[in-house]
């Protein structure tokens, strides 16, 4: 069975009807074909002449050679097989060994519908693949002109589902972060509160707030979302926390790809200094900071979930597994339901 369509399978590479980021945008190079494995997909990207990103499975529709090993022209893909021209919309438009032949003008080659935003490619996986998608909703902190932002985009050796544990474990900042420049100073003991939102929930300390890793706010909607503040101190210059945007995406069971959008609200001379601080010395530190997660995750069991002994700062990770299971098992269920028959003619 395709594990895209069991409970588990949508656990371990992101459920459908979301929205997923892909990769910097960078990494889609004009007049060039690059090949990914994202949310348990085989990806094609590729840029047109306008510049417009395209995503599309990495699969020629006449006999599934990569596409990716094709030819880029322009407005299309050409497969380097037999041939065979597919355009954006996943249409054939040319099989120049046969012309004419009958899958010329068939649209056949999956195509996700994609975006651009904060400097990250996008591709929407609906649940049925000819609904329209939903609209790609940002937080706040990556969607308007008064905040400034920074993407840092890493690929660790873990299921993705540890590092959406690791987002949603503010505790984690007093132990294994403690020796950091930003994630030192506070309690380290806390009773913890969830709140509900429109979209998710918010993970908080009931007894600090603006010290340390105090808070994190889940959305759960057309993307997934963790936001997050980390006071900054006084030797980060001027502006407000440093907040952290993060979005996840599976590359495989073992594998996933991290966006983490630094961010601060700032404006005129103040933001100039902040991305300048930010690019000469924050920027080492804060990669310094991750990599402890980074190592963190990848020295996890593979069966961590089997056997762990939770306790009350863990309310969130338990309620963001419940959601994300009861979703899939309603999305695998309606994968997997049979056909409605044919209406049976009258006669
Ligand atoms: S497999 Fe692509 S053209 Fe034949
Ligand atoms: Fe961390």
């Amino acid at each position: 069975m395709n594990p895209l369509h069991t409970t588990e399978g949508l656990m371990q590479f992101g459920l459908r009807d979301r929205w997923y980021p892909l990769c910097p945008s960078e990494h889609v190079r004009p007049g060039q074909l690059a090949r990914l494995d994202r949310a348990g997909e085989e990806l094609l990207l590729w840029r047109d002449a306008a510049g417009v990103v395209h995503v599309q499975e990495d699969r020629c529709p006449h006999r599934a050679a990569r596409l990716s090993h094709g030819v880029h022209m322009g407005d299309r893909v050409a497969c380097n097989y037999h041939g065979v021209q597919v355009d954006a919309e996943g249409t054939v438009v040319s099989v120049p060994g046969s012309p004419g032949c009958a899958l010329e003008g068939r649209r056949v080659l999956r195509t996700f519908p994609a975006r651009e935003h904060g400097g990250a490619v996008f591709a929407w996986f609906g649940l049925d693949e000819s609904a329209p998608p939903a609209p790609l909703e940002v937080p706040g902190p990556i969607a308007g002109e008064e905040w400034a932002h920074f993407l840092c985009y890493v690929e660790w050796d873990a299921p993705y589902r540890y590092s959406l544990d690791n987002l949603l474990d503010p505790m984690h900042g007093a132990f294994l972060h403690r020796n950091s420049h930003t994630m030192f100073a506070g309690k380290r003991e806390a009773v913890f509160q969830i709140r509900a939102t429109d979209k998710g929930f918010v993970f908080e300390k009931t007894d600090q707030r603006g010290v340390n890793f105090d808070w994190v706010e889940l959305t759960e909607g057309g993307a997934q979302w963790v936001t997050l503040d980390i006071p900054y101190p006084d030797t980060a210059g001027p502006g407000g926390p440093f907040t952290i945007v993060a979005a996840l995406s599976a590359i495989s069971e073992h594998r996933h790809a991290g966006f983490f959008w630094r961010c601060r609200k700032v404006s005129g001379w103040q933001r100039d200094s902040w991305r300048f601080l930010y690019r000469n010395r924050l920027e080492a530190r804060h990669f310094a900071v991750l990599e402890q997660d980074r190592e963190m995750a990848e020295a996890m069991p593979a069966d961590a979930w089997d056997r762990e002994n939770l306790y009350q700062h863990d309310i969130a990770l338990v309620r963001m597994r419940r959601l994300l299971r009861a979703e899939a098992a309603k999305q695998a269920a309606r994968l997997t339901e049979p056909a409605a028959p044919a209406p049976v003619p009258v006669a």
